[in-house]
């Protein structure tokens, strides 16, 4: 609604009128409707749900939402947002719509491919990379740039300096590079993807004094079997040899212009793209990515000492990896990048289910739909999935008397890509809706793999995760053969925690779209995804031209995708779980156990391993001590809540339910626990600063703790007992609501 500027007097009767209406209608409703408890889930209900979810209806939706390439901000990513409009509306979804923001996001030159060229002493060209990967299945990767090999937010130039090889780019790959003797400064930084967000590899090799930055998969990862036609895509989901990994590179989620706020049209962006630079959000050097056949050319080239062991790949097969600086026979290097920011309108999509008794609570279900090429895996294996469970949701309202209890709401986001874009700014936009009225927000990227359901959440939802997954049919034939019926059965046989009897669940990192709910919002999430049973951290294909439909029907989930179908199950099965479940299944007992057993215990090793002066340790461990009591109050206070809520009644249930909401949100520190991103705002799970993709527990305690160990000095000490001070604030807010009385 806009201001008008109705004088003041007529609000202030307005308002008294309605406070008279809305006492009568309170009243009324108390005394004359008194609506009834919500019944817990219905499982007949639950399971018709799950039966009316189709793999063909996931393959056709699949096929429309991964037809073209369909990079945020342009015309053909605006057509899959009207896509998933228009199949969410055609089920029946409410009050489908857009939301729009205008948002900066960095383009290549679609005409002028990036390049690496390699020059011998006389000035001839020896070796000029292509910068475009070859179309492998004509009838899905004819699209336009389909091959264009290109990171976003890249500084744009053209840059020729000597080349180092570090690694994977890790803080500890930098230190023994230094170690060895070879400085970055000035030079051109070779490394490769893995442990770690690739922006993060950037943002450290520029602040090591790097002038530009070549990025390459290694086929010790992503072509395990061996490189030839045989053991690589199509044949396999291994990696061919012209492919490349694309990717965003900014440093921080949301719109880089505007922290903490969204951007809408018409709000003023608090932050110039200058200041994005200085700060570090944005790289200013060059970087592309190279296949592991243009790596060979480097790295067959590169003298100096030989890398450490840990260091060594499979490129170019047995050939040992050189750290340099620069070629040997002085051969020259030089890279082109063209790149360019543009502030373009984004779009996500929401619609609705509405509760047929609680429709102010939400549970919300979402995943991003932009992708750097076709993205038929990431994501359109989870916006496809989450089409089909929207229909038979509604196929189910249509056909029997189940409509949820409380609202489900879908969301598809947009520039996820470039930086959870869409999300972040959403959630700016709607935090104080969200942390009245959102129960949990479920997060589904993508398929990874076809070998087991994988979880992260946070510890009041552990249960509720796990319950579910038994729930739902086993997606493989072969596990069912072996006597394994449920997702869970696979689950707690690929991934068990042997000390806790469940399958192993961690603290979700950054890599999504749940990251703003929990970290700015302090929204409990659930992140979940099908994966192999390995350790490697994505799938071999991630982020090339090569995600079309093809690989997820005829490579990763060649069963009539039951994959795909078991994880539009096990989302339903949430939501439904959320949705009717008469007492929310937050628990709160489990953050107290969670906590004293594993958070405490891992922070005191910290606390100890700290190079600190024996004085200086004592006060840290006595505030440390103060939380360790706290941590014992809110078990003792979780379980007598557990023990006496009531929920014979409407009124005491909701009384329950907002408390149990309520608790979750003390965890938000509204002042954050970064300096450097913003939307980290989670005393116990925000994001760290060092790795966007994984999470450090308690991050500003351990902010404080770099701060004070590369300077120890009384404030950084101060500082250090006030944020562990901060984390016990927060366990008193919990105990506090859950209480009667203040
Ligand atoms: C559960 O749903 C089924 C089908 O809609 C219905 O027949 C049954 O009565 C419901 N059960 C309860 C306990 O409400
Ligand atoms: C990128 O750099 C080239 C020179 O290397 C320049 O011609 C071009 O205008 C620059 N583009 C942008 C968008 O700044
Ligand atoms: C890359 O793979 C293609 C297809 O198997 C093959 O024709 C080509 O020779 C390979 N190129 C290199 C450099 O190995
Ligand atoms: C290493 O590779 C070269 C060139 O491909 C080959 O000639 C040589 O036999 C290989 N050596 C080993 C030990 O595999
Ligand atoms: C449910 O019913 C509505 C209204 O008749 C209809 O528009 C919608 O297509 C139906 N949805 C499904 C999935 O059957
Ligand atoms: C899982 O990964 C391993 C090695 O990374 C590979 O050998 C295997 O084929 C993969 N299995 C599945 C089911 O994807
Ligand atoms: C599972 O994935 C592997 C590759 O990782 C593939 O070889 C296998 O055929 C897939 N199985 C099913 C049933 O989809
Ligand atoms: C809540 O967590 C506690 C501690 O882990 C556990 O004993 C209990 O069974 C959980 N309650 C539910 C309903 O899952
Ligand atoms: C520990 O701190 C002292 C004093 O600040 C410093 O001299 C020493 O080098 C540090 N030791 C380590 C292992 O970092």
């Amino acid at each position: 609604m806009k201001w008008t500027g109705t004088p003041m007097i007529i609000s202030y009767i307005s308002i008294a009128v309605l406070l008279v209406i809305a006492v009568c209608i309170t009243v009324l409703a108390t005394h004359h409707s008194k609506r009834k408890v919500i019944n817990d889930v219905n499982q007949t209900d639950a399971r018709t749900i799950q039966d009316n979810i189709k793999s063909e209806n996931i393959k056709n939706y699949l096929r429309i939402f991964s037809k073209e390439p369909h990079l945020s901000g342009t015309d053909a990513n605006k057509n899959v947002a009207y896509a998933i409009a228009s199949a969410w509306m055609e089920a029946g979804l409410e009050d489908v719509h857009m939301l729009p923001y205008e948002v900066l996001l960095s383009y290549p030159d679609f005409e002028n491919p990036n390049s690496v060229v390699i020059q011998n002493s006389a000035g001839e060209e020896t070796f000029r990379s292509k910068g475009v990967s070859p179309v492998i299945i004509p009838d899905e990767q004819s699209g336009k740039y389909a091959g264009h090999q290109w990171l976003a937010y890249a500084g744009n130039g053209t840059v020729s300096a000597e080349i180092v090889y570090i690694n994977h780019g890790t803080a500890d790959d930098f230190k023994n590079l230094k170690l060895m003797g070879v400085d970055v400064k000035g030079k051109i930084a070779l490394m490769r993807y893995g442990y770690g967000f690739r922006g993060d590899k950037v943002y450290k090799a520029q602040q090591a004094g790097a002038v530009g930055a070549i990025l390459f998969s290694d086929p010790w990862d992503v072509a395990q079997d061996g490189v030839d036609a045989d053991h690589v895509y199509p044949k396999t989901i291994w990696m061919p040899n012209e492919s490349v990994q694309r990717g965003s590179l900014m440093h921080g989620h949301g719109d880089p212009l505007t922290p903490y706020y969204p951007s809408k049209k018409e709000l003023y962006k608090g932050t110039t793209i200058k200041e994005a630079y200085d700060d570090g959000t944005l790289p200013s050097i060059p970087v592309l990515p190279v296949s592991y056949t243009t790596a060979f050319q480097l790295m067959k080239r590169i003298s100096g000492r030989e890398a450490p062991s840990d260091w060594q790949g499979t490129v170019g097969g047995n050939l040992t990896y050189k750290v340099g600086p620069g070629f040997v026979n002085g051969e020259k290097l030089t890279i082109n990048v063209h790149s360019e920011l543009k502030t373009k309108r984004i779009q996500n999509v929401i619609g609705y289910i509405r509760g047929s008794e609680e429709p102010d609570r939400y549970v919300m279900l979402g995943n991003h739909f932009d992708a750097w090429v076709y993205g038929s895996v990431d994501p359109n294996s989870g916006t496809a999935a989450l089409a089909e469970v929207a229909r038979a949701m509604m196929q189910t309202i249509n056909e029997t008397h189940w409509r949820p209890a409380r609202t489900i709401v879908f969301n598809a986001w947009d520039a996820e890509e470039f930086g959870l874009i869409g999300s972040t700014e959403f959630v700016e936009e709607f935090v104080d809706i969200l942390q009245k009225r959102a129960v949990v927000y479920i997060n589904m990227d993508c398929i990874q793999g076809n070998s087991s359901l994988h979880v992260e959440t946070v510890p009041t939802l552990e249960h509720v995760a796990i319950e579910a997954s038994k729930r739902v049919p086993n997606p493989s034939q072969e596990e069912k053969s072996r006597g394994r019926n449920t997702v869970y059965d696979t689950w707690i046989n690929v991934f068990p925690d042997k000390e806790v009897g469940h399958p192993k669940i961690r603290v979700p990192g950054g890599g999504s779209d749940h990251a703003p709910f929990l970290n700015f919002a302090g929204v409990p999430v659930i992140n979940f995804k099908y994966k192999n049973y390995t350790a490697y951290s994505t799938y071999p294909l991630y982020h090339t031209m090569y995600e079309t439909p093809f690989l997820n029907i005829h490579l990763m989930d060649t069963d009539d995708l039951a994959v795909h179908r078991a994880i539009g199950q096990y989302w339903a099965e949430l939501a439904v779980t959320f949705a009717d479940e008469t007492v929310l299944p937050i628990n709160t007992t489990n953050l107290a156990s969670v906590m004293i057993n594993s958070y405490l215990p891992q922070l005191k090793e910290s606390i100890l391993g700290m190079n600190v002066s024996r004085s200086d340790l004592d006060s840290i461990l006595e505030q440390y001590t103060l939380l360790s009591e706290s941590a014992q109050d809110l078990l003792t206070a979780a379980i007598r809540f557990q023990n006496t809520r009531q929920y014979d009644d409407t009124n005491h249930v909701q009384a329950v339910n907002e408390r149990l909401i309520s608790s979750e949100r003390c965890f938000i520190n509204p002042r954050g626990v970064s300096k450097h991103n913003p939307s980290a705002r989670h005393v116990l799970f925000s994001v760290s600063d060092s790795d966007a993709y994984s999470n450090s527990l308690m991050a500003g305690v351990q902010n404080a703790m770099d701060s004070y160990e590369t300077s120890p000095s009384i404030e950084n000490l101060r500082e250090v007992i006030n944020q562990i001070s901060i984390v016990q604030y927060s366990v008193i807010c919990v105990i506090n609501t859950l209480g009667d009385a203040i």
